[in-house]
C-alpha cells in the first residue's frame, strides 16, 4: 500500500517553469518539472519516487524497444477559475490502462500506485497547470518492458512512469478525412482496443499516404470487408444523422474513448437521441448524398471535439453543412468544458480534485 504523502520526493534544483510561455502553448512541447517513477521486477514494485524529469539510462537491448510491450494513457487536469485543480475521469483511464496492459501480457499497475502517484505528482507540479481558457495539463502515464536481453519473450521487468506537460487550446481547423478502403488499423481479435504503441506506428503509413493526397486523417473501416466505420487517428468518430447522434459500438478493434463515452452521456443530458450501432459506409454515403448527415466529428482527449468539413468516400469529396454554436458537437463540447471547470455540478462524478502541496 502506497500513500501519496509517503512517496519519496526529490525536487528539481531549478524549475523550468519560467521558460514556458503559458499564453502560447504548443501541444506536446513542454514537460513539467517532475516525473513519477516505479520499477517492476518479477512481481515486485520498487524505486517508487517522484523525481526531476530527466533522461533514463537503459540498455539498447530492452525488450520493449524490440517487441513492442509498451502501453500508454492520455488524460488531462484542469485549473478552475477558483484555483482548484481537477483530473478528468481518472477511473475510466485507469480501467483502460489495465485493459491495455492485460492485452500486452504486462502486469497490472496497482490502483494506489496509479492514483496516489498521479495525484501527488500533480499537486507537486500544480504551478504547471495552465490558467488560460481552453488550456490544461496533459498527463501521460505509460509503461514499457525494461528487461535487458534479446529473444522474443514476455518481459519480467517494466518501468511505469507518469509525466505531464501544459497544453494550449486545440484550435484544429475543420478536418478533411478519407474513408480508408485499402489499409487496416486493427483486426477482429487484434490489439485495436489497447492503447499500445504498435497501433500508432502501424497507422502512420496509410495516414501519411492520405496526407499526401490532401487529407488530415483517415477514417478506419473494419478489417474484414471495409464495410463499417470504426474510428480515426487518435479520435473516435461521432455523427449527427437526421438529428440523432450516431457512433459505432466499441469492439476489440476500436479504442474505448473516454471523450466518446462522456459525449454520449452528455447527449442524453441534453435530450438528444443517441444510437450506438454499426454504421456502414453505404449508409454514410447515402446520408451524405441525401443531405441527411448534419454533423461529423472526432472525439478525443487532445481536441475534445474536432469538426469534420469533408469526407471522401470512394474517391468523392462530400462537403458537410456549415455549423454554428447550436450544433450538437459545439453544445456537447461547451457542456463538457463547463462540467470540468466547475461551472456545472459534477453529476456524473467525473472530476477528482487535487490539493496543491
Ligand atoms: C486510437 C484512438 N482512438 C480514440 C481516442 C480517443 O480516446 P480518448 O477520448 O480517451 O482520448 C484516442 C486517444 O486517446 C486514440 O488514440
Amino acid at each position: 500500500m502506497i500513500h501519496a504523502d509517503a512517496i519519496p520526493f526529490t525536487p528539481v534544483k531549478e524549475s523550468r517553469l519560467s521558460q514556458v510561455d503559458m499564453q502560447h502553448l504548443e501541444f506536446g512541447k513542454y514537460i513539467s518539472d517532475h516525473m513519477y517513477y516505479a520499477h517492476y521486477d518479477h512481481g515486485k514494485w520498487s524505486d517508487i519516487a517522484i523525481r526531476p524529469f530527466a533522461d533514463l539510462s537503459l540498455s539498447p537491448s530492452i525488450l520493449g524497444l524490440h517487441y513492442g510491450q509498451t502501453v500508454f494513457e492520455g488524460m488531462k487536469a484542469f485549473r478552475r477559475p477558483d484555483g482548484q485543480i481537477t483530473i478528468f475521469r481518472m477511473d475510466k483511464h485507469y480501467q483502460r490502462f489495465l485493459a491495455s496492459l492485460d492485452r500486452m501480457c504486462m502486469p497490472p499497475v496497482p490502483e494506489d500506485l496509479f492514483y496516489d502517484g498521479m495525484s501527488r505528482l500533480i499537486s507537486i507540479d500544480a504551478a504547471w497547470v495552465p490558467e488560460a481558457d481552453g488550456s490544461s495539463l496533459y498527463i501521460r502515464p505509460f509503461m514499457f518492458a525494461s528487461e535487458a536481453r534479446f529473444g522474443v519473450k514476455v518481459a519480467e521487468e517494466y518501468l511505469f512512469i507518469i509525466f505531464t506537460g501544459p497544453v494550449g487550446p486545440y484550435y484544429a481547423k475543420p478536418l478533411r478525412v478519407k474513408v480508408e478502403l485499402d489499409y487496416v488499423r486493427a483486426a477482429k481479435g487484434g490489439t485495436g482496443y489497447a492503447k499500445c504503441g504498435g497501433n500508432y506506428g502501424g497507422s502512420y503509413y496509410p495516414t501519411q499516404k492520405a496526407k499526401e493526397e490532401g487529407f488530415d486523417q483517415v477514417i478506419w473501416t473494419d478489417g474484414r470487408a471495409h464495410e463499417f466505420i470504426e474510428e480515426s487517428g487518435t479520435m473516435n468518430l461521432m455523427f449527427v444523422i437526421d438529428g440523432k447522434v450516431v457512433t459505432p459500438p466499441t469492439s476489440d478493434s476500436i479504442l474505448d474513448g473516454v471523450t466518446r463515452d462522456s459525449i454520449l452521456t452528455i447527449a442524453a443530458d441534453l435530450g438528444y437521441d443517441a444510437e450506438v450501432r454499426p454504421l456502414s459506409i453505404e449508409e454514410l454515403e447515402n446520408a451524405l448524398k441525401a443531405g441527411r448527415l448534419q454533423e461529423a466529428f472526432g472525439a478525443g482527449t487532445a481536441a475534445v471535439v474536432a469538426p469534420i468539413a469533408v469526407i471522401n468516400v470512394h474517391g468523392h469529396d462530400y462537403e458537410l453543412p456549415a455549423w454554428d454554436d447550436n450544433a450538437f458537437m459545439m453544445k456537447a463540447k461547451q457542456k463538457l468544458t463547463r462540467m470540468r471547470m466547475g461551472f456545472e455540478p459534477d453529476v456524473h462524478d467525473w472530476n477528482t480534485i487535487i490539493s496543491p502541496m
